[in-house]
């Protein structure tokens, strides 16, 4: 459930109509719920009842703005990171370093050495190489890193090819195979606890039978790790729940997924780490836009809107669909192509779809834009960086700036050579 609806023919974000926003801050911007998000945190907890001892770490991937960690934080969560980029914003929220996992295949020495100094909670270790440089940088400083060996289960997730993470040919994690030896090797090391197993899949999974055999083979890892005489005391389950793109589309609920992870999980004896990014913040975000223009096409007409590939990347990418509507639907609906103003056919948002009739000028939302959205922007076409507000009942912030063109090309220099 979100808190994106129709009031007297008009979409609100929660008690604010979304003209308001469009006119103060102009478009395209990102609006944010906060009762979403927060609904979505207290969802994701409650459905984790049964689990005792657990930390959710937030996917800061998903949505790294401020206020969004802000207000994540503030329901207990984590964040799970995956660059000190992401590391600097979740500390910037005021997430606490304990609370804060570190993931990533591509860590680099200075990074891990900037995690350490932080005093971060976990580093979930990707590979044999990154676990024997962390040892060294941290023992180097004469602490110890608190880790994970995350392991690659050779599940398909049965996501998109390119967000699926968990088969043998991706680049994540250790082979099941090899683990027990890997584990064996880098707990040996000084400089590192290793202290568990770690797995993540994939994304926008709309099943729970490819996460519940990852778990199970994860189980039986934990078993021949403590045979092997191993303490094992935490295991990072990743992230992962899908979320419905479409209208009427039913996907597994949190807590099914909680009750399956309570199930599998119930001898283990250990703390759960969870890494939720998409489940929490997808829904709780739209894309305002304002149609440009309507241009007469072949067969369908083009609705030509101020966003573009570079503002929601996700449907040039991996063909993601995004559910288009009106603000102020008139009732009529028409069949249209959708775009942006970007010069390239991929800057296509849908063909022939089925929606409200819009003209020049009508303000539209593409929903489920709250994770992977912003975050994923670029300023192709020189179009600069997209805003993103955040709502809060009957107030509104803007809580990032649209960064101009013109901003980005002050960062430019032309050199004295050239000129
Ligand atoms: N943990 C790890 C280690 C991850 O790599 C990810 C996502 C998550 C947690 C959070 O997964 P979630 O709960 O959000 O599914 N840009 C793509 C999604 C990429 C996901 C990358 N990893 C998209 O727009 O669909």
């Amino acid at each position: 459930m979100d808190h994106f609806s129709l009031r007297y023919g008009v979409m609100h974000a929660e008690d604010v109509p979304l003209p308001v926003i469009a006119d103060a801050v102009g478009t395209p911007v990102y609006v944010y719920s906060r009762a979403t998000l927060e609904r979505h945190a207290r969802v994701f907890r409650e459905a984790l009842v049964d689990v005792p001892d657990k930390l959710i770490a937030f996917a800061v991937k998903s949505n790294p703005n401020l206020a969004v960690l802000k207000v994540l934080g503030a329901q207990g969560m984590g964040a799970d990171v995956v660059s000190v980029g992401e590391m600097r914003r979740a500390l910037a929220a005021g997430i606490t370093p304990e609370m804060i996992v570190f993931s990533g295949v591509g860590k680099t020495a200075a990074e891990m050495a900037a995690a350490l100094d932080a005093g971060i909670g976990q580093f979930n270790i990707e590979s044999e190489e990154e676990g024997v440089e962390l040892a060294e940088i941290a023992a180097a400083r004469g602490v110890t890193a608190q880790c994970t060996l995350r392991i690659n289960p050779d599940v398909d997730a049965g996501t998109h090819d390119k967000i699926s993470t968990g088969k043998a040919d991706n680049k994540f994690g250790v082979p099941i195979s090899e683990a027990g030896q890997i584990f064996g090797k880098l707990a040996g090391l000084p400089g590192v606890n290793l202290r568990g197993v770690a797995v993540h899949i994939g994304s926008q999974l709309a099943d729970l039978a490819p996460l519940e055999a990852a778990f199970l083979k994860l189980g039986e890892l934990v078993g021949v790790l403590r045979g092997a005489g191993h303490e094992v005391t935490h295991v990072d389950l990743g992230g992962g729940l899908g979320v419905p793109y479409r209208v009427g589309e039913v996907l597994p609920q949190p807590a099914e997924y909680g009750a399956m992870v309570a199930r599998v999980t119930k001898d283990w004896g250990v703390k759960l780490i969870f890494e939720p990014g998409r489940v929490i913040a997808g829904n709780a975000g739209v894309l305002l836009t304002r149609v440009v223009r309507v241009k007469r096409g072949i067969k369908d007409p083009f609705v030509i809107v101020d966003a573009a590939m570079n503002d929601l990347a996700r449907p040039a990418l991996y063909g993601a669909y995004h559910h288009f509507e009106a603000v102020e639907p008139k009732g009529a609906q028409m069949t249209a192509n959708i775009v942006g103003p970007i010069c390239e056919t991929g800057d296509t948002f849908a063909m022939g779809r089925e929606c409200d009739a819009l003209q020049a000028g009508d303000l539209a939302v593409f929903r489920t834009a709250g994770a992977y959205g912003a975050t994923m922007a670029s300023s192709y076409n020189s179009r600069g960086f997209v805003a993103e507000v955040l709502v809060d009942g009957d107030k509104f912030a803007v809580v990032a700036d649209r960064i101009e063109a013109g901003a980005i090309m002050d960062a430019e220099r032309v050199p004295e050579w050239l000129a």
